[in-house]
């Protein structure tokens, strides 16, 4: 074969290559899913973000979203993104504490000092730090979306932890939440939160704890006539996707996939704030209470929490410390 052949042979045999690269990124669709209706705000964040990565990469990667927990609870999710099954899950950090111990700490009560403290550390390296620590569980962040603080709600107010003296009180699936509620004197009781407004409807549960939005997105406002607003923990909303899936994806869409992530995740701080609003009048609109409670009280009942920390987990320790530093 003479040198112009070889040539030609060789750039055809790349064209096709590339071809079949090009046609095989042209089918990625990468399957989401999540456990809040559509009008949810964090589902409205993330078609957002769906949009934008369609539109950065020309259409080669599109994001299909499954909401209201079709294709399983938060837990199931995450089991089938690490079979293979799902690509992406949004979750949050008191789901993950299961996955990376990390994630425990955004989990302890009264962590943050402000909304500022905390949007310092979700947006900044610490934040990152945290969202790539579960990368040996087949998975890493890819944002956080703002979840608010979290109060409880039940059929009485709670001013103080005594109120909480007797009840049982769904939590999610994490160790520290149930220390969390312990330590305020309550029977921490774990539910998927699918199951949350049957158990609170029969009083499997008597109380819970969320944010507004969420609060009034499932209707535990017709059950639950007060909310105590002692916003004892901001917990983020975490969008997590596969490393297979991740490593699969050319560095261009990786890195359009990161640009979509943070512009959505900006974006929902203007969808909660507005969300927040309007969701809360809806609740008070169908007859619930909002309660200003003793929030020193509760500050002061879950201290111990973090000295039993120190004690129990140094190294856990040591980030919720790097946590507080930051300014
Ligand atoms: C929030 C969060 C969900 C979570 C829920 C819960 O609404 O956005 O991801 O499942 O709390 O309490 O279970």
């Amino acid at each position: 074969m003479n040198m112009r052949k070889t040539l030609l042979c060789s750039f055809v045999g790349a064209a096709l290559s590339l071809s079949a690269v090009t046609s095989a990124y042209a089918a990625t669709t990468l399957k989401l899913s999540h456990n809040h209706p559509r009008d949810h705000a964090v589902h409205k964040a993330m078609s957002q973000l769906a949009k934008e990565v369609k539109e950065l990469t020309d259409g080669e990667v599109k994001i299909r979203i499954y909401p209201d927990a079709q294709l399983g609870t938060q837990r199931e999710s995450m089991e089938l993104m690490q079979n293979g099954a799902l690509d992406m899950v949004k979750s949050n950090a008191a789901e993950l504490e299961a996955f990376s111990p990390a994630y425990s700490a955004f989990n302890l009560p009264y962590l943050f000092r402000d909304k500022a403290h905390y949007y310092s550390v979700t947006d900044g390296e610490l934040g990152r730090e945290i969202l790539d620590s579960s990368s040996e569980s087949g998975f890493i962040g890819v944002t956080y979306y703002d979840a608010g603080a979290r109060s409880f709600y039940t059929s009485k107010p709670i001013k103080t932890p005594e109120d909480l003296k007797g009840l049982k009180v769904r939590v999610q699936p994490s160790p520290t939440a149930i220390a969390m509620v312990k330590s305020l004197g309550g029977s921490p009781t774990p539910l998927a939160y699918g199951e949350l407004y049957t158990a609170l409807q029969q009083g499997v549960v008597d109380a819970a704890e969320n944010n507004i939005p969420s609060f009034s997105l499932s209707r535990h406002s017709e059950v639950s006539k007060y909310f105590s607003l002692d916003e004892h923990t901001m917990v983020p909303d975490v969008l997590v996707i596969s490393t297979k899936t991740y490593d699969k994806l050319t560095k261009e869409h990786q890195e359009a996939l990161m640009k979509a992530a943070k512009d959505s995740s900006e974006y929902m701080k203007q969808l909660w704030a507005e969300s927040e609003a309007k969701e809360r009048k809806k609740a008070e609109g169908m007859g619930v209470t909002f309660v200003q409670p003793n929030k020193a009280a509760f500050v002061a009942s879950v201290q111990p929490m973090y000295a039993e920390l120190e004690k129990s987990n140094p190294e856990l320790s040591q980030l919720v410390k790097r946590i507080q530093d930051v300014k």
